[in-house]
C-alpha cells in the first residue's frame, strides 16, 4: 500500500501524443486512483505572454508557465489537499473556462512540454516518461489538431512551428529525453508502451 502518492511526469514535444497516451492511461484506472494535473492550465494570461519580433505571441517559452503555482499545487496534492485551478481555454473566446478540481489520488500525473525542464516540478517526480515522435509526424498531427481543437489556421500553425515550437523542442524539451526512465516511441502507435506503464502503475497501487 502506497503512503505517499506516486508522481508520474509525462513530457514530449508538442503533438507527440501526450494527451492521447494520457487518455489511454486514465481509462485503465478508476477516477479516484489517478489525478491528472496538466501544465496547460498554468499558462499565464495573454497580456503577460511576450511577442516575437513579428509581434506574434510565443507560447513556447518556459516563462509562459506559472511554474511556481504549478509546483505548489502538486505539493498540495502530495500532502493530500484538494486543489482548484481555472481551466485554460487557449484564448478561444467561444469557450467559457470552468473551475477544475484536482483531488488527491495514489497516482498523480504531471504532464506538459516543460515539466522536465522546471526542476521544481521534475524533482517531485517518481517516474519520468518521454513520448517521442519524429518532427515531420508531430507537425502533421499538430496541423490537424490545432485546426480541429484550437481553432488556428494553417499559416498560423506553420509560422509557430518553424519559429517557436521547433526551436523550443531543441532547447527545452529534447535535452531531457536522456533523463527519462521510459521513452515511448509514438511514430506509429504507443499501445504496447502504454500497456507496460499501466501494469507497472497498477502494481504500485495494489
Ligand atoms: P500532445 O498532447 O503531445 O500535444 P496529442 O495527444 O494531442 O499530442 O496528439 C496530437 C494529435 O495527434 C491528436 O490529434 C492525436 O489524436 C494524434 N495522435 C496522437 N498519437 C497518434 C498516433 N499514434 N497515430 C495517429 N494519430 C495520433
Ligand atoms: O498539447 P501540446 O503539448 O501541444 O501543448 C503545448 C503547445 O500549445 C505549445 O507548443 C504552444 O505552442 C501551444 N499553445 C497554443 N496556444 C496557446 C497556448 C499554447 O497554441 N494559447
Amino acid at each position: 500500500m502506497l503512503v505517499q502518492p506516486y508522481i508520474v511526469g509525462i513530457t514530449g514535444g508538442s503533438a507527440s501524443g501526450k494527451t492521447s497516451f494520457l487518455k489511454g492511461l486514465l481509462n485503465a484506472f478508476q477516477p479516484h486512483q489517478v489525478c491528472l494535473i496538466s501544465q496547460d492550465n498554468y499558462y499565464r494570461s495573454l497580456h503577460e505572454i511576450a511577442v516575437d519580433d513579428q509581434g506574434i505571441h510565443n507560447f513556447d517559452m518556459p516563462e509562459t508557465i506559472d511554474h511556481h503555482l504549478y509546483a505548489e499545487h502538486i505539493g498540495q496534492l502530495r500532502r493530500g489537499e484538494t486543489v482548484t485551478q481555472k481551466e485554460y481555454t487557449f484564448n478561444n473566446p467561444d469557450v467559457v473556462p470552468t473551475l477544475l478540481t484536482f483531488t488527491p489520488a495514489p497516482i498523480i500525473v504531471v504532464e506538459g512540454i516543460f515539466v522536465f525542464h522546471f526542476r521544481e516540478l521534475s524533482d517531485q517526480m517518481d517516474l519520468k516518461i518521454f513520448i517521442d515522435a519524429k518532427n515531420s509526424i508531430k507537425l502533421e498531427r499538430r496541423v490537424k489538431r490545432d485546426a480541429e481543437e484550437r481553432g488556428y489556421d494553417l499559416d498560423d500553425v506553420m509560422y509557430r512551428w518553424k519559429n517557436h515550437v521547433k526551436p523550443t523542442y531543441k532547447q527545452f524539451i529534447k535535452p531531457y529525453r536522456a533523463e527519462a526512465d521510459i521513452v515511448i516511441p509514438n511514430n506509429i502507435h504507443y499501445q504496447k508502451g502504454l500497456n507496460v506503464v499501466i501494469e507497472y502503475l497498477k502494481a504500485k497501487i495494489s
